[in-house]
């Protein structure tokens, strides 16, 4: 092989790897307990764009709040997935 092919497959398995371990195998699911259980038909039915308008009511400042190095909060499903 050349090397420009090694780097292309290595870039590649990089890739890969990167997917692998992204952040959002670790990040916390939503629980389906009495506070979040609504949302799972929500999810379903309206999709989650719908669901997420709920998510601040309680996730804000003066109810439960964010810890300070919480990502940006755009979209909370895209990241925080629904258990299966
Ligand atoms: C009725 C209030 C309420 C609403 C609405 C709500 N949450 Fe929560 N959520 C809580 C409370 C209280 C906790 C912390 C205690 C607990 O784990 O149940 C929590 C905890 C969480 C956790 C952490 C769970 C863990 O394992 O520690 C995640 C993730 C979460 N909520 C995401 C969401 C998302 C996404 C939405 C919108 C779809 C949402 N919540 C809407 C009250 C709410
Ligand atoms: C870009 C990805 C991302 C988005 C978008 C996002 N979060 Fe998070 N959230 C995280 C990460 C990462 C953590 C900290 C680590 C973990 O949960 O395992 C976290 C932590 C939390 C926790 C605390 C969980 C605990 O440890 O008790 C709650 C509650 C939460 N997020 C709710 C929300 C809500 C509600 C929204 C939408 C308003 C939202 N998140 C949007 C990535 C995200």
């Amino acid at each position: 092989m050349k090397k420009r092919d090694i780097l292309v497959v290595a870039g590649g398995i990089a890739i890969v790897a990167i997917l692998w371990l992204a952040p959002e195998e670790t990040t916390k699911h939503v629980p389906p307990d009495a506070n979040h259980a609504r949302f799972y038909p929500m999810v379903k039915q309206e999709g989650k764009k719908a669901a997420e308008k709920f998510c601040q009511e309680c996730h804000n400042e003066s109810g439960v709040p964010f810890a300070a190095n919480h990502p940006p909060k755009f979209r909370c499903l895209l990241c925080h997935k629904l258990n299966q």
